[in-house]
């Protein structure tokens, strides 16, 4: 199978040229400096001009906050730029796979989010994001769409990078104990996706590590494998009077995939253990 990789500069997108480029798989990868998602002449003649058999677009408008002001842009890049690169995929014979968030619920379930719980975003970026979920969906049936969460590895866009750096800065550090979700290795992101794609899967599946947890139970478990003291105090998400709004529950269940695929995929306290001896910069 030949690949496509859009977004190859974000941590997904790294993670995607490291592995395929380790087993020798064929691909192409552009960062967003070489394939500007939203420049649909170059966009088309790009990927019309390769031919994929799999455009993995691992781009996106990811600023959470910023989204509140420049949704416009979220939603350029998160939904209407991804509905055209369907099309353009159709056109060629290709499955697009794309990546959508846990952001997209509200956080009222008491219990993992499903596949067939109903969404309704928070935030602008959520919506951006639910609204590409929804395009593709009802465009047709060459898509695969992966909702996941709390994604970390090697990248900044990632709380580990942001707890480290306040690390550096800070005498102890304040943590929002009451938001839940499941903190999700791009490794684990990577291994599924290539399994779906082998096995011609379609539709939208959540894709996250097993388990969940609050972001304060997040960072103490990455300071006791990495052997870090320093106190972390337990706060509430209300205290950070951030501009967007962001579910307190958002954890979500990954039980549909693995059956698809006959798999089990890690706990995330497992996985980020194995993750710590593998990426540098983590
Ligand atoms: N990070 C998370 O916690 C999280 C949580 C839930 C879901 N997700 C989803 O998982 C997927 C992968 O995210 P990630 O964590 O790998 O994000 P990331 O590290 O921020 O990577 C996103 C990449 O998209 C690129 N990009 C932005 N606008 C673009 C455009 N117009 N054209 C081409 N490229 C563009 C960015 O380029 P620049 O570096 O030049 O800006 C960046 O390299 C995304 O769909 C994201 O929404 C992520």
């Amino acid at each position: 199978m030949k690949y496509l990789i859009l977004g190859a500069s974000g941590q997904l997108g790294k993670e995607f040229v490291r592995r395929l480029s380790s087993e020798g798989f064929p691909f192409t990868a552009f960062s967003r400096e070489e394939l500007d998602i939203t420049n649909s002449a170059l966009l088309r003649e790009r990927v019309v001009e390769l031919r994929p058999k799999a455009v993995i677009n691992c781009t996106a408008y990811n600023q959470v906050d910023w989204a509140e002001v420049e949704y416009e842009r979220a939603l350029q890049v998160n939904a209407l730029s991804v509905l055209y690169l369907a099309m353009i995929c159709r056109e060629v014979g290709a499955i697009l796979v794309h990546y959508s968030t846990d952001y997209v619920f509200d956080g009222t379930k008491e219990d993992l989010y499903r596949e067939e719980d109903s969404p309704n975003p928070l935030n602008k970026y959520g919506w951006s994001k639910y609204i590409g979920e929804k395009l593709l969906l009802s465009f047709g049936d060459n898509c695969l769409i992966f909702r996941t969460s709390w994604v970390y590895g090697e990248g900044k866009q990632n709380f580990l990078h942001k707890l480290n750096e306040w690390v550096r800065k800070q005498d102890y550090l304040r943590i929002a104990c009451d938001e839940f979700s499941v903190p999700t290795s791009t490794r684990t992101i990577v291994e599924v996706t290539l399994l779906a794609l082998q096995k011609g899967l379609t539709g939208l599946y959540h894709l996250v590590n097993t388990g969940y947890a609050s972001r304060y139970e997040w960072a103490k478990e990455y300071f006791k494998i990495k052997g870090i003291k320093k106190f972390i105090y337990p706060a509430y998400q209300h205290e950070f009077n951030l501009p967007a709004k962001r579910p307190r529950w958002s954890a979500m269940s990954n039980e549909k995939i693995c059956k698809e695929l006959g798999i089990e995929i890690p706990e995330w306290q497992a996985q980020l253990k194995e993750d710590l001896k593998w990426f540098i910069n983590l």
